[in-house]
C-alpha cells in the first residue's frame, strides 16, 4: 500500500483499512467466472491510495455516530469500484496505453484487453448494485430517498468522467486554453471526487442544509486540484514513486496544467485551489479535522 506522510497517516490509514475490508466483503458477494474474477481482484484489491473512500468517510464523520453510516460505507465501496473501472479502461491501448498501474502490470497486460474491458464493465454495474443493496446495514434501514440521491450522484459523476475522458483524448497533441482544460479536468477527475463527498453529504444533511453547498464547493476545488497535482507529479515524480510510468503525458502530448502554464505556475494554481478548499471547510470548524487532514495530504502527496 502507498506510504503516506506520518502526520496524516492515521486518518488515511484507517480509511485504507476500512475500505480494503469492505471492498473484499463486497466482491465476495458476487459470483464471477475466471478469468474475470482474477482481473477484478487485480483491478480493485492491489494498492491505490483510496482517496475517494477516505473523503467519503471523512465527510460522513462531520456528524459522528450517524445512523446512516452503512450508506456512507456502501458509497465508499461504490466510488472506489467506479474509480477502478475508470483506471482499467484509462490504461487500455486504445486510451492512454499504459503498462504500469499501482506498481503492477495494468489490467490488460496481466489479463488481456478483452478481459480488461469487461473488468471495467462489470465494476461499473457492481458499484450500483452495492449502492442499492443492504450491505453493511445493521438493523437500521437507510431511507430509500437517500439511496436514490446517492445513485443519482454517482450516475451523473460517472457520465461526467466518461465525457471528460473523451475530451482528454481529443485534446492530445493540441493546444487548448485554460477554460477548456479546466472543463476536461473537472469532468474526468473532479466529478468522481466531488461525488465521493456528496454521496456521504446526503446521508447526514437535508437537501436544504447550508452544509450541502459548502461541501459541493469543497469537492469542486479539491477535485480539480487533484488532477492538477496528478499532472504535476507526472513531471516531477519518478515511476517507482508513482507506481505508473512517469513522464507519460509529455510523451503523448497530453493537454496538462504544466504543459499549459509551466510547472511553477501549475504548482501555484494547485495551492490556490487548495486554499479555496480549506476556505469552504471553515464553515464546519473543528468538525472538519479529518477533511482538512486529507486535503493537506493531497497537496503534499508524492504519488
Ligand atoms: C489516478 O487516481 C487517476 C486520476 C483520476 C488522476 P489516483 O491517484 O487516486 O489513483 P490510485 O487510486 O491512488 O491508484
Ligand atoms: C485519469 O487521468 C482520469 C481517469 C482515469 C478517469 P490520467 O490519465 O491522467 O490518470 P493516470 O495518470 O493515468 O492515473
Ligand atoms: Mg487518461
Ligand atoms: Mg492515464
Ligand atoms: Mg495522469
Amino acid at each position: 500500500m502507498t506510504s503516506i506522510p506520518h502526520v496524516h497517516a492515521n486518518v488515511l490509514q484507517s480509511a485504507q483499512q476500512q475500505i480494503q475490508q469492505d471492498l473484499q466483503l463486497a466482491l465476495n458477494a458476487f459470483s464471477i467466472p475466471e478469468p474475470l474474477k482474477g482481473a477484478v481482484h487485480h483491478a480493485v484489491m492491489l494498492g491505490g491510495k483510496r482517496v475517494r473512500p477516505a473523503l467519503c468517510y471523512a465527510t460522513s464523520h462531520l456528524k459522528p455516530n450517524h445512523p446512516c453510516f452503512a450508506a456512507a460505507r456502501r458509497a465508499a465501496v461504490a466510488i472506489e469500484l467506479i474509480h477502478c473501472y475508470s483506471l482499467a479502461h484509462d490504461d487500455l491501448p486504445c486510451m492512454d496505453n499504459d503498462l504500469l498501474r499501482r506498481g503492477q502490470p495494468t489490467c490488460h497486460v496481466a489479463f488481456g484487453e478483452d478481459t480488461a474491458l469487461l473488468t471495467g464493465d462489470i465494476l461499473q454495474s457492481m458499484a450500483f448494485e452495492v449502492l442499492g443493496s443492504r450491505l453493511f446495514d445493521q438493523g437500521q434501514v437507510v431511507p430509500a430517498e437517500i439511496v436514490l440521491r446517492q445513485i443519482q450522484i454517482l450516475a451523473t459523476a460517472s457520465s461526467r468522467m466518461v465525457c471528460g475522458q473523451v475530451l482528454d483524448l481529443q485534446a492530445e497533441g493540441k493546444h487548448v486554453d485554460q477554460e477548456h482544460l479546466e472543463q476536461i479536468h473537472r469532468n474526468k477527475t473532479g466529478a468522481l471526487i466531488q461525488a465521493a463527498i456528496m454521496m456521504a453529504a446526503v446521508t447526514i444533511f437535508e437537501g436544504t442544509d447550508p452544509a450541502i453547498p459548502k461541501l459541493r464547493q469543497f469537492g469542486q476545488a479539491i477535485g480539480l486540484a487533484f488532477q492538477v497535482q496528478d499532472d504535476i507529479l507526472d513531471v516531477t515524480a519518478d515511476t517507482e514513486m508513482l507506481g505508473k510510468t512517469a513522464g507519460k503525458d509529455e510523451q503523448v502530448e497530453k493537454s496538462t496544467y504544466p504543459a499549459l502554464m509551466g510547472l511553477e505556475q501549475a504548482k501555484q494554481y494547485a495551492q490556490k485551489l487548495h486554499d479555496q478548499a480549506f476556505e469552504a471547510l471553515e464553515y464546519f470548524a473543528d468538525n472538519a479535522t479529518e477533511l482538512n487532514q486529507i486535503s493537506q495530504f493531497l497537496l503534499s502527496r508524492q504519488s
